[in-house]
């Protein structure tokens, strides 16, 4: 009967897979299983301990009351800063909207911008929070095709925009793939958005997180056609270490920054006060412990690379945390379920992220975990050959 009172919305949006799969695994070990479990999207360091003295301070201070709820000035000129010395991006801190983690930012932007039956392209492999996040907002998610080094088949993307089409998101680096887009590639997705007038979700959050000497460009900063049309997300989840601080951001033009900005000032009013001054001093302070850590993660994305079987089919990351692998022709549920089952090793299935037949493995885990991970996925694919 209580069913019958929930929303046709409610009813139809999936729950996250990852974060299912994740509860699921450390359910498993507090059971006492030995599972490796490669289904998290977060750091595993911790947030460094300046940033956390620096929140522990402003609530000692008294920093615990409502503040603007586009966030503190400070912070958004900080973000304009970081914007212009990082991506070559001139904003106005009034162009800014500081919410509550990279994921609420995007859920405004669909609030903000999807009347019900517009068009949301979504590039397969994409991250699952995506469509369920379109469709909360009464948008529909259009899935566009990749090609075989999982970049867009800009032929289908062509194909595929309508009348009804109002934005297509761009996820470089990518989660799942660890693609990053080079400037020519951007340079075509922009004439097309350009062309069509679609405005581009520029999700940046791995950014920082690039190996390899590749570099991380912001397509709005390629021209200012492209600027225009162009909403930048960002946040401090990945790069600090702060995943549980849930501090992101979005630069845009004035109409759409303040459109957002009514939107979550009728939700959530601000974020959390103490947490805008550790992301302030995140974003401000010397960036030599963020940059530690991508050390960290490219020497284990290395070992993984140069020990990983040539029996399984994976695409070498050049950003972000993930990789996707194939092994023999088993579905991404079944891979999935065995990975977990006979070698201890939780996975997210591809299905959830439009790619069929893979399954993620997420390097944000020790080296001793990658070494033995590998250890066990090569004697898998050995076992299926
Ligand atoms: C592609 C992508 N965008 C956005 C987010 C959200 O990050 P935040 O913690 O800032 O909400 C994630 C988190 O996993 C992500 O993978």
């Amino acid at each position: 009967m209580i069913e019958g009172k929930l929303s046709i919305r409610a009813k139809a949006i999936k729950p996250s897979s990852t974060l299912a799969i994740n509860k699921k695994a450390s359910e498993l070990i507090a059971a006492g299983e030995k599972i490796i479990n490669l289904s998290v999207g977060e750091p595993d360091f911790d947030t460094p301990d300046f940033i956390k003295d620096s929140a522990v301070r402003s609530i000692r201070e008294g920093f615990t009351k409502y503040t603007d709820s586009s966030g503190i000035r400070p912070l958004r000129q900080a973000i304009c800063d970081k914007l212009k010395n990082d991506n070559g991006l001139n904003y106005d801190p009034d162009q800014i909207v500081v919410s509550c983690g990279a994921k609420h930012s995007l859920f405004n932007i669909f609030l903000a911008i999807c009347d019900a039956g517009d068009e949301i392209i979504i590039p397969a492999p994409y991250w699952v929070s995506y469509p369920e996040m379109v469709k909360i907002a009464g948008g529909i998610p259009v899935i566009c095709n990749y090609q075989s080094n999982f970049k867009i088949a800009i032929d289908h993307l062509k194909s595929i925009i309508t009348n009804k089409t109002k934005a297509i998101i761009l996820n470089s680096p990518s989660n799942p793939t660890g693609i990053v887009y080079s400037k020519k590639e951007l340079e075509e997705i922009a004439e097309i958005a350009c062309e069509n007038k679609i405005l581009v979700i520029s999700d940046e959050v791995y950014e920082k997180l690039v190996y390899g000497g590749t570099k991380h460009i912001s397509i709005a900063s390629l021209n200012q056609e492209i600027k225009q049309l162009t909403i930048v997300v960002n946040g401090v989840s990945k790069t600090y270490a702060m995943t549980g601080w849930r501090i992101g951001y979005l630069a845009a033009a004035l109409p759409v920054a303040k459109a957002v900005a009514n939107i979550q000032s009728q939700i959530t009013s601000n974020p959390t006060s103490f947490a805008q001054k550790a992301a302030l001093t995140a974003i401000s302070s010397d960036q030599s412990e963020a940059e530690k850590m991508v050390a960290e993660f490219e020497k284990r994305r290395n070992y993984i690379i140069e020990n990983i079987s040539p029996l399984i089919t994976c695409c070498k990351p050049d950003g972000a945390f993930y990789i996707l692998i194939k092994i023999g022709n088993m579905t991404s549920a079944e891979l999935a379920q065995r990975l977990l089952q006979e070698e201890k090793i939780a996975t997210v299935p591809g299905d959830d992220f439009g790619a069929q037949g893979f399954v993620r493995i997420s390097f944000a885990t020790s080296m001793d975990n990658i070494k033995e991970v590998i250890t066990r996925v090569n004697r898998f694919a050995e076992k299926n050959k």
